[in-house]
């Protein structure tokens, strides 16, 4: 479809693979995280870089998003990081879908689907070590469950949990990981021996190289988006994402014209004020008016009144400013750069919640 709307995502794909090729230890595979749309960059496109620059696995969220990443032609494994929804397992594993697995009801319609397939099945079963959202629990019990899992004629192929904390708190990880070892300890005393087994989120693999296993499964970082802290910066990650739009209006308004709904924005002198075209339907928090700046020409811009469904408005004072301007909302212009951590501040959120929540109608353009 032609666009004719300048606002768009610009993804460069050279930062992936920079991020991936600085995060991936060597000897220690790296499963690229490109769930929700590659974190708002762009599944397919992410998930071919990543793969070119060493990582040799994906993980996704959904069989959805598995199936999408087989229909624009990857073939890498693809790990599902959650047990396959009921009813999906025939197709996940025909489109060579690894599955997560933690419940005996979860077994039962693997190893049913499994016996249709007519081929070994791999598996990775995930064991909850504190997190508490899936996996088995308690991490005692995963051994007897394993077995299962062999009995019920499927490969144990991975073993793994998740981290809840790795990104602040070293005593919590640790333990975290010490509980994943007891069970991996348990299951080689028995013959069984996982050929992976991994832990590693973004902030473990910059911060605990003991937590790297047979393979680190890094998602915001390959991004360049800070796991926490500001450790992804000083760890030398590029933020793959600029978020940018252009003027489409401009007008010079009197002192104490107030603008946008609400009127929640008062002019204290005359100024130069622009339109332009990104709203909350594009993901861009209707929260963020009257706080968060944009780039015009390199100089920042206070984003003025309240953000609307498909239109902001910002405030340039006595600066010079042109329809067609470029805008930039997230990214770097000139010398000055506004981070998803900077809008995220504001929103007393993470950079995470900023790169994923940008509308699919924004289009994706990826370079590099
Ligand atoms: C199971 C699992 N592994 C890895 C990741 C990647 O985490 P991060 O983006 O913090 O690296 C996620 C993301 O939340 C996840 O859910």
């Amino acid at each position: 479809m032609t666009r004719y709307r300048p606002t768009v995502v610009e993804v460069d794909l050279e930062a992936i693979r920079h991020n991936v090729r600085l995060l991936k230890p060597p000897g220690v595979e790296l499963l690229a995280v490109v769930k929700a749309d590659g974190y708002g960059h762009g599944a397919a496109e992410v998930a071919r870089a990543a793969l070119e620059a060493g990582a040799t696995r994906l993980g996704v969220a959904l069989v959805e998003e598995g199936l999408g990443l087989r229909e624009r032609g990857i073939a890498a494994p693809i790990l599902v990081l959650s047990e396959l929804s009921r009813g999906s397992e025939k197709e996940a594993l025909a489109a060579g879908l690894t599955p997560s697995v933690y419940t005996d009801d979860g077994l039962g319609g693997l190893a049913e689907a499994a016996g249709a397939i007519g081929r070994p099945v791999g598996v990775h079963l995930k064991v909850d070590t504190g997190m508490h959202r899936v996996g088995r629990w308690p991490p005692q019990a995963a051994p007897a469950f394993a077995r299962s899992i062999v009995e019920a004629g499927l490969v144990l192929e991975g073993l793994w949990t998740h981290f809840a904390v790795a990104d602040e708190d070293e005593a919590g990880t640790r333990e975290q990981l010490r509980r994943l070892l007891e069970v991996r300890d348990a299951l080689r005393a028995e013959g069984l021996e996982p050929a992976c087994v991994h832990a590693a989120n973004s902030a473990a693999t910059i911060r605990f190289p003991q937590t790297h296993l047979d393979l680190v499964r890094p998602g915001a970082a390959i991004y360049g988006v800070d796991p926490g802290g500001g450790i992804g910066p000083r760890f030398g990650l590029r933020p793959a994402l600029t978020w940018r739009s252009a003027v489409t209006m401009v007008k010079r308004l009197p002192v104490g014209e107030r603008l946008s709904y609400g009127w929640r924005y008062e002019l204290e002198r005359d100024a130069t004020v622009a339109t332009v075209p990104v709203g909350y339907a594009d993901g861009y928090r209707r929260a963020l008016g009257n706080r968060a700046e944009v780039l015009i020409r390199g100089v920042r811009h206070a984003v003025a009144g309240t953000v609307t469904m498909d239109q902001l408005l910002v405030d340039c004072g006595d600066r010079e400013v042109a329809v067609g301007d470029e805008v930039v909302l997230v990214g770097a212009q000139g010398d000055q750069r506004i981070t998803a951590e900077e809008l995220a501040a504001h929103l007393g959120t993470i950079g995470y919640e900023i790169v994923a929540a940008i509308g699919e109608r924004v289009p994706r353009e990826h370079v590099g």
